[in-house]
C-alpha cells in the first residue's frame, strides 16, 4: 500500500494514514487503500483493537482531497461519497474496537473518519471543522449524520454551516473526543486505553459495540431486544466460561491463548 502503513505490535493495530506532504488529505487511492486496511485488521487473529493516526506532527487528516475534487461531475461525486461512506460504515462495523489517535488537524472527511470510530483521543495540537460549505459542498463522509448524533444537533448544525476551527479543547467540552493529551504522550495514552479493552473478553466487547451502534437509533425496546439476544449468545461461548470461571477461581481470565 502506498499511502498506508499497518503496524502490529501486542494486539493493537496501528493504521497509519501516511501522506504528509498532502497534509494526509485523502484521495480515492488513499480512502481505498484505507478500507483494505481496515479489513485486513479485522480478519487477522493478532489484532484486538485498531488504532487510526496520520503521519507526521501536523496532521491526522486534512478531509478529502480538494485538488481530485476540482473537476468531478455529480456522478463522480456520488461514487466518492459513496467509497468515503463505506469506508466510515466500515470502521463503526467493526467487530473490534477502533480509536483515533488525533495528531493535528481532523477537518472535513478527517473529522468524519473521527467520528466514524469508536473513540476519539486527541493531542493538545488537533484542530476539528467541518468546513466543506467553505468550498461549496457539504461533508460527504458521514458528517451531516454522525456529527449531530455525538455533538447534539445545534453544535452540529453551528460547526457545519460555520464551518470553523475547534482546538482540542474546545472538542473536549462539547463532548467531541474523550480525551485530550499533549501530543507527545498521545502514543501512551491510547495504547494505555487499548491495552485496558484487550483484558477483556474480545466477544464481549465486539458484542457490545455491536448493541451500542446498532441499538442507537431504534427506539429503547428494539435496544433493549438487541441486547438481550446478545448477552443470551455470549452464554453459548468458552469466553463466558472462563471469565466467569476465573472469577469464582480467583484468577485472571485467559481470553486469548
Ligand atoms: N486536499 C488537498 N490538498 C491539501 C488538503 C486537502 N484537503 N489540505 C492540505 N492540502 C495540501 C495543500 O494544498 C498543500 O499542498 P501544496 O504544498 O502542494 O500546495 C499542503 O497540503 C500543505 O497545506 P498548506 O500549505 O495549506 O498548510 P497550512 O498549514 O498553511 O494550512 C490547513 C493547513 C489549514 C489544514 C489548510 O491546508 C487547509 O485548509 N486545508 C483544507 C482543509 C479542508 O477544507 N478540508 C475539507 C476537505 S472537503 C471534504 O473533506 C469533503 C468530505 O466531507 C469528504
Amino acid at each position: 500500500m502506498k499511502y498506508i502503513n499497518i503496524n502490529i505490535n501486542n494486539f493493537i493495530a496501528t493504521i497509519r494514514i501516511n501522506r504528509p506532504e498532502a497534509l494526509n488529505a485523502m484521495n480515492k487511492v488513499v480512502v481505498a487503500e484505507l478500507k483494505g486496511a481496515i479489513e485486513e485488521c479485522v480478519k487477522n487473529e493478532k489484532v484486538g483493537v485498531i488504532v487510526l493516526t496520520g503521519t507526521g506532527e501536523k496532521a491526522f487528516v486534512a478531509g478529502a482531497d480538494i485538488k481530485s475534487m476540482q473537476k468531478m461531475s455529480g456522478r463522480e461525486a456520488l461514487e466518492f461519497s459513496r467509497e468515503g461512506q463505506e469506508m466510515t460504515m466500515m470502521i463503526e462495523n467493526s467487530p473490534k474496537p477502533v480509536i483515533a489517535a488525533i495528531n493535528g488537524f481532523a477537518l472535513g472527511g478527517g473529522c468524519e473518519i473521527a467520528l466514524a470510530c469508536d473513540m476519539r483521543i486527541a493531542s493538545e495540537n488537533a484542530k476539528f471543522s467541518q468546513p466543506e460549505v467553505a468550498l461549496g459542498i457539504i461533508p460527504g463522509w458521514g458528517g451531516t449524520q454522525r456529527l449531530p448524533r455525538l455533538i447534539g444537533k445545534g453544535r452540529a448544525i453551528e460547526m457545519i454551516t460555520a464551518g470553523e476551527m475547534i482546538d482540542a479543547k474546545e472538542a473536549y467540552r462539547i463532548g467531541l473526543v474523550n480525551h485530550v493529551v499533549p501530543l507527545s504522550e498521545l502514543t501512551e495514552k491510547v495504547n494505555s486505553l487499548a491495552k485496558a479493552i484487550m483484558k477483556n473478553g474480545p466477544a464481549a466487547v465486539g458484542a457490545a459495540l455491536k448493541c451500542i451502534h446498532k441499538g442507537f437509533d431504534e427506539p429503547l425496546e428494539n435496544g433493549l431486544d438487541i441486547e438481550l439476544n446478545a448477552f443470551a449468545e455470549l452464554f453459548e461461548t468458552d469466553e463466558q466460561r472462563e471469565g466467569t470461571t476465573a472469577f469464582v477461581e480467583k484468577r485472571k481470565p485467559n481470553f486469548r491463548s
